[in-house]
């Protein structure tokens, strides 16, 4: 594989003087060669500065990093999760067919099959009223408490198919941060809420206090029938017992379902109760279609994978270590910091599988927020900053708001303005006329001009399709799922553990006894600096 690393650098050195501009000037064909579509999504990803070569070295490199056995052995069930010994089966979660899928010898399918329809029938009695609230009323507001993939998922799924949903009124809590349930909890009426406790491990402490806070929420005002009103997500089953849920109301789920891959399955619970069975189904359909994809297409019209190349591409052989989700899509509000967590907690690694140190850095900082408002943000460092962040745009060809197509328009407009921009930039030349035709004076137009010039040549990928429906939303966060396993074949490294963030908790768990009036001088000066001034009983001004 190195030999094809060092072919890469050496053909970016050779390259990179060549303009993406210019790529588009020697090749009319150039959007149809760099571009893949996949069941009506698109994949442009015309505007960045890879060519044939590039594209076949990247090719190679997935093919010699064996990237092609490593997805059979994924959806097979392999133990891939080396450093915790597990399958990473979200797959079958959404698998359409009735092919067995074996852990440890035993076919998963049928256990996954009836918790769906548990889930379905719980979340359809709940709809249509007929699982009712302890005085018999219908329940109007349920409460999702969890955080992380326990969180993340179901948020940002719940947003982007808000004009599907008919269910009850959703709200989330995650943050241990007592604000976060207070304001969740105001104005919500207790007699007819529903608490879904989602912990994959149930000992999450923000989730557990969080859980403990609305359960006395509860029980304040159900007294001892408060178990009637909550429900819980989890694979610790035991548990949830202690904690009093009753096990009608209990959704498992395998350890081999990673938590920030788990919105398939029972953490998926609140949207479901959102958008209902169909739409629910919908969303698993497109999840699957794109499963079937990465899994049969040739990597040349591989959306995953070509998503995953263009991503090493930028990474590695041009230096770029961020990348930005700009959904033109304000449903997909939460979209860029589910991904955030999808990539960055998945390929944020510095060890191989091995336990060597990597020789090449590995998954970027994932951040963004949606267009149009980004534009007004922070997209003039994306223009003229001295950083370049390849940019991803996600758009739909229609919206929901037949009535509003004018303004879907100026959205469609406007995303495709901002790739414009990135690549051609504004030259020079063309700065100075402007400048002049603006009226500024001879004595200021070479200052002017300087600031009016863009540099361009800002890569960008573009995803479209026709509209956010459940399907399409499945397609594209298994796309995301799957780019990042690509990426973290070739890489070498586990995308599917996360022992990154256990420190810190172990160091909140250690610290707490500090903040509550103990003593510890072994701490460094700074801690301890900051432990005293947030435990001094100064008045707040
Ligand atoms: O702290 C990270 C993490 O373990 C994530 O991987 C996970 O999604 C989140 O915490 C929540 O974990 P749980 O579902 O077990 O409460």
């Amino acid at each position: 594989m190195s030999e094809i690393w060092s072919k890469l650098s050496e053909h970016r050195r050779r390259t990179s003087d060549t303009s993406i501009a210019e790529l588009f000037e020697r090749d009319q064909n150039r959007f149809q060669t760099f571009s893949a579509q996949a069941d009506g999504l698109l994949l442009d990803f015309s505007k960045t500065a890879l060519d044939e070569t590039g594209l076949n070295a990247l090719v190679d490199l997935a093919e010699q990093a064996g990237l092609a056995s490593k997805i059979e052995a994924m959806f097979r069930g392999d133990p891939i999760n080396v450093t915790e010994g597990r399958a990473a089966l979200h797959t079958a979660l959404r698998s359409q067919n009735d092919t067995a899928v074996m852990v440890d010898g035993q076919d998963v399918m049928p256990e996954i099959q009836q918790t769906l329809q548990r889930m379905e029938s719980f979340a359809g009695a709940l709809r249509s009223g007929a699982y009712k609230t302890v005085t018999g009323a219908q329940f109007t507001d349920v409460v999702n408490i969890g955080i992380g993939g326990s969180d993340l998922g179901p948020v940002m799924a719940t947003r982007a198919l808000a004009p599907y949903h008919d269910g009850p009124r959703c709200h989330y809590v995650s943050n241990v941060d007592g604000a976060d349930i207070t304001d969740s909890l105001a104005g919500l009426d207790p007699q007819t809420t529903l608490i879904i406790i989602a912990s994959k491990s149930f000992t999450t402490i923000e989730t557990m206090t969080n859980a403990a806070t609305a359960i006395s929420w509860l029980r304040a005002a159900l007294g001892d029938q408060a178990s009637g009103h909550l429900a819980a997500v989890s694979t610790a089953l035991d548990k949830t017992a202690e904690m009093g849920i009753p096990p009608e109301r209990v959704f498992g789920f395998a350890d081999w379902v990673g938590g920030r891959y788990s919105l398939w399955g029972p953490v998926g619970l609140p949207i479901l109760i959102a958008v209902g069975r169909d739409n629910f189904r919908a969303m698993l359909s497109g999840a699957a279609a794109m499963d079937r994809h990465f899994q049969t297409a040739d990597f040349r019209h591989n959306l995953p994978v070509l998503l995953g190349l263009v991503g090493i591409w930028h990474s590695n052989i041009c230096g770029y270590n961020t990348r930005a989700i700009l959904p033109y899509e304000q449903r997909l509000a939460r979209l860029p910091a589910y991904l955030q967590q999808l990539d960055m907690e998945s390929n944020g690694k510095s060890v191989t599988l091995e336990g060597s140190p990597v020789r090449r850095t590995t998954g970027p900082i994932v951040w963004g927020e949606p267009g149009t408002n980004g534009q007004h943000a922070f997209y003039q460092l994306l223009h003229q900053g001295t950083h370049v962040v390849p940019a991803e745009f996600l758009i739909a060809a229609e919206g929901h708001e037949a009535e509003l197509s004018h303004q879907h328009d100026l959205l469609k407009a406007n995303c495709l303005a901002q790739s414009e921009a990135l690549m051609l930039g504004r030259s020079a030349q063309q700065a100075r006329a402007l400048a002049q035709s603006r009226g500024i004076p001879e004595g200021d137009l070479d200052r002017m001009t300087a600031h009016l010039t863009f540099p361009g040549n800002r890569p960008s990928i573009t995803l479209a399709y026709p509209r956010l429906t459940p399907f399409a939303l499945g397609q594209i966060i298994a796309l995301y799922e799957h780019r990042v396993f690509t990426e973290g074949v070739i890489w070498g490294i586990n995308s599917f553990d996360q022992w990154g963030v256990e420190l810190g908790k172990e160091l909140a768990l250690g610290l707490l006894p500090l903040i509550q009036g103990a003593t510890d001088s072994s701490k460094d000066g700074s801690t301890l600096g900051l432990v005293a001034k947030l435990t001094a009983s100064t008045p707040a001004t």
